[in-house]
């Protein structure tokens, strides 16, 4: 029989007395019990925003381009993906840009496509890749022809290096909602953060019937107040399946390949769902959690090599994005990462990876640095352990989408679990050296200035302390 105590002396730390009663025996486990946040949002309804909602609204002018939203564009972050769509006819496929705002004097082909989705048919849907881009440089580019031309701006990153400071925000399962809407203007009021690590889940179409593809373009609409201005470096979560074989639709991932494009072939990928990219300090890893990863499949293969060449010389922090958490300690998609934890948690300690975000769970959790490694069918070393070479997983799925927030937990809180509240928000994590980098975690009901948790990340590779 196991039985949770308070500790004595400290509020947050606790102790298990395990009772067996057969051998007549106490043994006492003490352990860092990790905070279950007394916050408490309000309830109220997650709904997605009415079609004329102002985040929504077509731009102006005859077949304005809409929709736009940049990703990286190769393996070091000289080359930008510029997406966009038109909705009246194919229109220009060209990007003019330069670091001028005055003078676009360079510009670039892209290509255009046109996707069905059971009774629904997309607008032209354009993809454009700017290459050779300067480092550290604020670019300006230009979309449409004739009386209608939009135009925005990004900054590259700089070479990657191991003491460039980049501050990258973490977003997942964002929706479409109100609270979807707070999230987003919550984030960008964070001036540093220079991209967004998306841990999956997009527009949440599939929720309507036949999946409605209208809500994947209202959503295009909603992030391009951001998705315009900085890369989106996207993780694939389960709504973008959209596999409906009950209306036809047997194409996995159709709408978000037709629209979301990724710098896959970069990192020797075969698939776009899973790829890596280095940016700044960082070398990050997408895994897709709902594409092959079994022995022997292609993912399986490539993640094997894409850690074999990880140089944190160069790139100090390896960090991982997914979907689908492994150490989730809520009543809720409760291991659905199992198998892949099983699969891949060895990799993550052998290669040191310095912290894993995903999403899924509608909540926000973060652990301490633990690994359940051991284990071998008969040895019976089942539970997490303290381990300073794993990484710290958080749990980032708070994005505020239409299925609503959750707050329903497994008790007691794992010893795992450092710190968990079931609100919606977004995250920052701010790399300040090689050798440490400012974790902070926002709920939207407060300012901007206010972390609800932090943590001071030391990394993995330079300075191995124990952090978390
Ligand atoms: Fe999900």
């Amino acid at each position: 029989m196991l039985t949770r105590r308070a500790h004595p002396s400290s509020p947050h730390l606790s102790f298990f007395v395990i009772e067996n009663r057969e051998q007549r025996k106490t043994e006492i486990i003490e352990c860092n019990a990790g905070i279950t946040s007394t916050y408490r949002r309000g309830l109220y309804a997650s709904v997605d925003m009415p079609l004329d909602a102002d985040v929504f609204q077509v731009p102006s002018g005859y077949n304005a381009p809409q929709q736009v939203h940049i990703t990286q564009g190769d393996y070091d972050g000289a080359a930008v993906i510029v997406s966009w769509v038109t909705a009246d006819e194919p229109g220009s496929n060209t990007v003019k840009y330069g670091k001028s705002k005055n003078n676009l004097e360079l510009s670039a082909e892209g290509h255009v496509r046109q996707y069905k989705y059971y009774n629904y048919t997309s607008g032209y849907i354009h993809h454009c890749v700017l290459k050779n881009l300067e480092p550290d440089s604020t670019y300006y580019y230009a979309l449409g022809e004739n009386c209608t031309v939009r135009v925005f701006s990004f900054k590259t990153p700089p070479v990657p290096g191991p003491d460039v400071p980049y501050t990258f925000g973490l977003i997942g399962d964002l929706g479409q909602t109100s609270d979807s809407n707070i999230t987003l203007t919550h984030y960008k009021a964070n001036k540093d953060a220079a991209a967004i690590l998306y841990t999956g889940d997009f527009s949440y179409a599939d929720d309507y019937p036949n999946h409605d593809n209208v809500r994947w373009d209202t959503w295009g609409r909603f992030i391009e107040s951001s998705a315009a201005y900085q890369p989106w470096i996207w993780s694939v979560g389960n709504h973008e399946l959209d596999y409906a074989p009950e209306i036809g639709e047997t194409t996995p991932y159709k709408p978000m390949l037709n629209r979301y494009p990724t710098p896959y072939k970069a990192s020797g990928s075969t698939e776009p769902q899973y790829y890596a990219v280095r940016r700044g300090s960082a070398h990050i890893i997408a895994f897709a959690s709902y594409s092959a990863y079994a022995q022997y499949t292609p993912q399986y293969q490539w993640l094997q090599a894409e850690l074999q060449k990880v140089d944190r010389k160069v790139t100090p922090w390896l960090i991982v994005i997914m979907h689908a958490p492994w150490y989730n300690s809520y009543n809720y998609h409760y291991m659905d990462g199992e198998t892949q934890r099983v699969l891949f948690e060895a990799w993550m300690v052998q290669y040191k990876v310095d912290v894993v975000f995903s999403g899924h769970v509608h909540a926000y959790e973060r652990t301490h640095r633990i690994s359940n490694i051991d284990y071998n069918i008969t040895n019976a070393k089942c539970s997490p352990v303290s381990n300073n070479n794993a990484p710290v997983y958080i749990t980032i799925g708070d994005g505020g989408n239409i299925e609503g927030i959750i707050t329903n937990m497994t008790e007691p809180q794992p010893s795992y679990s450092a710190f968990r509240e079931g609100s919606f928000g977004h995250a920052i994590f701010d790399i300040k050296n090689r050798t440490h980098a400012y974790y902070t975690w926002h709920r939207n009901q407060d300012g901007n200035a206010v972390a609800a948790d932090s943590m001071w990340f030391t990394n993995r590779y330079f300075n191995p302390t124990n952090d978390s």
